[in-house]
Order: C-alpha cells, then sequence, then structure tokens
C-alpha cells in the first residue's frame, strides 16, 4: 500500500499573510539522515513523517554527514517509498554555511547562492524546492545582493518561495522589503526557539506577526534536551554521545537536569511527554507556523506528532514553567 497522509489528523497552520499552509509539526533532516545512517531508517521515519500528515520536510546543502548525503538520502526516498508524491510535499533547503572550499562556497554571494540550489535540486533530483533560504545572515555580502539570488531563483522557477534564516529583526525587516518589492514571495523565517532559548520573543515574533511572514522553528526540542533523553544519564545512542552530533555532552549539566526532571513532571501533569509540552509550548503563539523537529526513530515522529493532542496551557502552567526556568 502506497503511504497515505493523514490529513484530519493534522494540523495546518498557514505562513503568516501567504496562501501555504505548514502542517505544525514539520521534520528536519540536520541529523539522522546522512550517509553515516541506516537509509532503512531515515527512509521509515520520512515515510511515517508523512502517513501522519507531516507533509514538510527541511534539509540545507551542508546536511550530512557528509555534507550533502541528507539531500541524496531525501532524493532516494522520493525515488522509492514517496514516489509520485512530490504535490503533496513542501521540500525546502538552504545555503549559508560552508559547502565547498574557497570564497564561493560559503556566505551569501549570488555565486555561491545560485550555484548551491542547482547543486541541492541534483542531489535530491528534483526541479523545485518549495523554499529556498538564506540559512544565515553574512556581513560581508549586501543583503540586496542574497534577496536579489533570492528573487531570482524563484523566477527560474528553482524555488516557489523565498525564506531567510537566522535574521535578527531590523535585517528581516530589510530583507522582506526587498523581497516585496521585487514582488519575490517571502514566506517563512526559521529561527531557533524553546523552552531553553528564547531570544525570538524579544522582538522577532513581534516583527514576524507585522511582517505577515510565518515563522518554523527550529530544534524546538533544544536537539533533544527537551525530551526524555537526559534526565538521567546520557544515552549511548544519544545526539550527545554521537562524535558528529552538535550537542555536547558538557551541556547536560546537574542543574539542566534538575530543571528537566521538574518540566517532566509538569508535562506528565498535563498527560504529555517532555517533548510533547516542549512542542506545545512554541506552538502556543500564533506567529509559529509550524515546529521543525528532528528525530532518530519512527517512535519520536509519532510522539511529537501526538503532542498537538493538548496544545492549550493554562496561564497558571506557564508560570510555572517559566519558574522553574528562572524567566518572568
Ligand atoms: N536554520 C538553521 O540554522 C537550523 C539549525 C539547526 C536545525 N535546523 C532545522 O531544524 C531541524 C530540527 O533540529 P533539531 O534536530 O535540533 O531539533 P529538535 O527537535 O530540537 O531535536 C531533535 C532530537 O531530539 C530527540 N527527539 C526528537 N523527538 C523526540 C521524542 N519525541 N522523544 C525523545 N527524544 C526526541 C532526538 O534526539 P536523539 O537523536 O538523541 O534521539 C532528535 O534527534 C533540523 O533537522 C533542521 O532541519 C535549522
Amino acid at each position: 500500500m502506497p503511504p497515505t497522509p493523514d490529513y484530519h489528523g493534522m494540523t495546518f497552520r498557514r505562513c503568516g499573510d501567504s496562501g501555504l499552509r505548514l502542517p505544525a509539526i514539520s521534520l528536519g533532516l540536520w541529523h539522522n539522515f546522512g550517509n553515516v545512517d541506516p537509509l532503512s531508517e531515515s527512509e521509515a521515519m520520512l515515510v511515517r513523517a508523512f502517513e501522519l500528515g507531516v507533509t514538510h520536510f527541511d534539509l540545507a546543502n551542508n546536511y550530512g554527514p557528509e555534507p550533502g548525503s541528507a539531500e541524496l538520502t531525501l532524493g532516494k526516498v522520493l525515488k522509492g517509498a514517496l514516489r509520485g508524491r512530490r504535490d503533496e510535499l513542501v521540500i525546502s533547503t538552504k545555503a549559508g554555511y560552508r559547502m565547498w572550499p574557497g570564497p564561493y562556497g560559503d556566505g551569501g554571494s549570488r555565486k555561491y547562492l545560485l550555484s548551491s540550489l542547482d547543486q541541492s535540486l541534483r542531489r535530491m533530483g528534483l526541479e523545485y524546492v518549495d523554499v529556498f533560504y538564506h540559512h544565515r545572515p553574512d556581513p560581508d555580502t549586501p543583503v540586496e545582493e542574497s534577496m536579489w539570488a533570492l528573487d531570482q531563483a524563484v523566477r527560474q522557477g528553482k524555488a516557489l518561495y523565498a525564506g531567510i534564516s537566522n535574521y535578527p529583526p531590523d535585517l528581516t525587516r530589510r530583507a522582506v522589503e526587498i523581497l516585496r518589492e521585487l514582488r519575490t514571495p517571502v514566506v517563512l523565517h526559521q529561527p531557533k526557539y524553546s523552552l531553553l532559548h528564547r531570544e525570538p520573543e524579544e522582538g522577532l515574533l513581534e516583527t514576524l506577526g507585522e511582517l505577515g511572514v510565518g515563522c518554523i522553528v527550529f530544534s524546538p526540542l533544544a536537539q533533544g534536551l527537551l525530551t526524555d533523553r537526559y534526565l538521567e544519564a546520557v544515552p549511548a545512542d544519544s545526539r550527545a554521545a554521537k562524535a558528529h552530533g552538535f550537542l555536547r555532552r558538557e551541556e547536560v549539566t546537574p542543574e539542566l537536569r534538575a530543571q528537566l526532571v521538574t518540566l517532566n513532571g509538569i508535562a506528565r501533569e498535563r498527560g504529555q511527554s517532555l517533548a510533547q509540552m516542549a512542542l506545545a509550548w512554541v506552538l502556543r503563539h500564533e506567529t509559529v507556523t509550524s515546529a521543525l523537529v528532528g528525530s532518530s526513530r519512527v517512535s519520536q515522529v509519532e510522539d511529537c506528532v501526538a503532542a498537538l493532542r493538548n496544545p492549550a496551557f493554562s496561564a497558571e502552567e506557564l508560570a510555572r514553567i517559566d519558574g522553574v526556568l528562572g524567566e518572568g
């Protein structure tokens, strides 16, 4: 049986004022989809996500390891288990971090962004991506140049929409203004946001709300810290234990663990796992279109999607959570 998405079980939210809707939970391929990971596992997660209505997969040129191999993995799955489902999927990629040696393999130049997108399309075997992002601001390139490159990608039909990631509020305003002057649809900003990383509350979420641009938040589980994975120890198969993982073992301090244990108690009272509460917490903002999770196994994808069963928080719960984290 070919996989069929459960569209009724998923919540879809509009990207700002645009017509594009994303599932409230999206899946990113930063870790666990490289050529160091078993293809069968990666494929199983993508298929299960799709069945659950997670119709958005997020990539970047450099996801792996090795860099580029996550795009190759997705390309294989799109030719395999998800063959023929392209129109039911929103696929994004990005350029902005180091991808190949020399001055044209990093940053925000037109030269880098457009050649990187061509490479990404070849790796995924696609004619177009839905969203092409500039992955991070480049202080050495005028923002006009980077935005004109995104505009060009859209005009060439290689991307349907433009996006920006890791841009601070002021530069976000400028970037959106440039793209809108060109009539290029800019639908998403992708910032880091979680219970443990609240910077977007200092102006970015408000700015995106005012601009009518959607917001897909990455690492809403703080790379796995906001789950039951680290409550007692650092499991051998966890991101913090892996040599190529971006989470360091030292980040799991006794102080943090004590906070996580208390948060886990609050989640249990809500009838949720800690991961589910952390996802509901980022999605409580109207401006947040989607929570972009990673996963290392099918059961995690299922657990994350089930967060949508209890999205509401009482004022008392929010205050208790802030109290645990020393906020407010
Ligand atoms: N724009 C940017 O600059 C940027 C930067 C980073 C990420 N991103 C995007 O955001 C995506 C998500 O980032 P992320 O992987 O850091 O997200 P995350 O959701 O915060 O962390 C994912 C990790 O949490 C653990 N996990 C997930 N669900 C779980 C569950 N239900 N129960 C227990 N553990 C669970 C797994 O850890 P284990 O692997 O240890 O099992 C998983 O690998 C990336 O794939 C990428 O697409 C973008």
